[in-house]
């Protein structure tokens, strides 16, 4: 795993972009894995205001996005379809329907989970963005769910509804499963570009980058891909070893 140490958000948000860019440059008709969340929204308005002023298009492009809360429709207010198009998608000229999430409304949740990876296997992700969780987590695959895993419906950690009800109004309004992509899946991407900011993931960056690969830390099996980045800002580095020195 390539490790990119930055100076702060900013300049954490234009590597990837800068990494993204190249991967739609080469080819237009990339598919690309998207995340939901805090981490990255400064990447998303790079390609918002880039796209604005004549460069790249997305006309061409796929996004399959990891993961989403059970019960939640693409227009409810907290629902990561609705963040996606809120986000990016409506500042791109991306085909929105060629802009996949699993659906939160489904009513056979394992129909969903093998629709989704059909989906998955047909579009396989030239470049897949992450955020970490504060835990270790990548998309909702809470600490240990096993390496092998697709997409499955999971119950979420008391950590992971502690940070995401910064985004509800009340943390008993947070969604108490989802649907997530799976590690296995994950791994199929080209190349990974995995983000972290601030000091609250300055554990969980310490545990993939000196830790061991194991289930108890589900971003640890990235460093067993061959073309993954991690590219965190000072305060998330402010464990390491080399940034102690
Ligand atoms: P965050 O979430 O970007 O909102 O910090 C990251 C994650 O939980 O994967």
């Amino acid at each position: 795993m390539k490790v990119i140490i930055t100076e702060n958000y900013e300049e954490m948000s234009s590597r990837a972009f800068g990494i993204l860019r190249a991967v739609v440059t080469e080819n237009p008709h990339a598919v690309l894995g998207l995340a939901t969340g805090s981490t990255p929204l400064g990447l998303y308005e790079l390609m918002a205001r880039d796209h604005r002023a004549g460069g790249v298009s997305y006309r061409d492009v796929k996004t399959v996005n990891l993961d989403e809360y059970v019960g939640l429709g693409a227009n409810d207010a907290q629902s990561y379809a609705r963040f996606m198009r809120e986000n990016l998608f409506r500042f791109l000229d991306v085909d929105l329907k060629n802009t996949h999430i699993p659906n939160g409304k489904a009513e056979q949740r394992e129909g969903e989970c093998a629709r989704y990876d059909a989906l998955l296997r047909s579009l396989p992700r030239d470049l897949q963005i992450l955020g970490i969780g504060s835990n270790g987590h990548i998309a909702f695959n809470e600490p240990g769910t096993p390496f092998s895993s697709t997409t499955h419906v999971v119950d979420l950690a008391e950590s992971t509804i502690r940070d995401n009800s910064r985004l509800f109004s009340c943390e008993e309004e947070v969604p108490r499963s989802a649907f997530t992509m799976g590690l296995k899946s994950i791994m199929e991407a080209k190349h990974i570009v995995i983000l972290a900011s601030g000091e609250n993931k300055s554990r969980a960056v310490r545990a993939l980058v000196e830790g061991d690969v194991n289930e108890s830390l589900p971003a640890s099996i990235l460093r067993t891909h061959p073309d993954c980045t991690l590219i965190a800002d000072r305060a998330a580095a402010s464990l390491l070893k080399e940034e102690a020195s």
